[in-house]
């Protein structure tokens, strides 16, 4: 049985994974109306793990005999200044998610719910790796900067990331 302090603190998290996988999901369409096929489906994917990410917190609560809930959600960005900007902001909300899973660690433990806290050690792990994954992007699209050759082999490479990463995680 979780606590209503747990059970408000998980419903937050699975705002926040849904509000992620909408924020990549416009990512995905701007990419898309782009030009950028291969950024595109690389954001598809991301925003289809963050759904994963919500769904997997919904069966927990409801499970643990809470009631996880549906929220609105804030409206994503839409167009971004340049694809160096979209995968900054990709980047910042990583670290921001991540922040959002410690404060939740945090509270299980104060809570002495271990339950939870076990299970949110995948979560933890989940976002070392998609920090890394953003890191990586980032330090990439910063070496390209505008230049249209090195964009066009990176919209190239970015789906062999995207191969490589749901083969790690057993997806595949
Ligand atoms: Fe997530
Ligand atoms: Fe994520």
């Amino acid at each position: 049985m979780v606590s209503k302090n747990i059970e408000n603190a998980l419903n937050e998290q699975i705002r926040v994974e849904a509000e992620s996988s909408q924020i990549y999901l416009a990512m995905a369409c701007w990419a898309e109306v782009k030009g950028l096929e291969g950024v595109a489906n690389f954001m598809y994917s991301q925003s289809q793990e963050e759904r994963d990410h919500m769904l997997k917190l919904i069966k927990f609560v409801n499970e643990r005999g809470g009631h996880a809930h549906v929220s609105e959600l804030k409206a994503p960005n839409v167009t971004f200044k340049s694809f160096q900007e979209m995968f900054e902001k990709l980047y910042e909300h990583e670290v921001y998610v991540s922040e959002s899973i410690n404060e939740l660690v945090h509270i299980s433990l104060q809570e002495k719910d271990y339950a939870t806290h076990n299970f949110l050690q995948w979560y933890v792990a989940e976002q070392i790796e998609e920090e890394a994954m953003a890191r990586t992007i980032l330090d990439k699209i910063n070496l390209i900067g505008n230049d249209k050759g090195g964009l066009y082999l990176f919209d190239r490479d970015i789906e062999q990331l995207t191969i490589n990463s749901a083969a790690s995680t057993g997806t595949v």
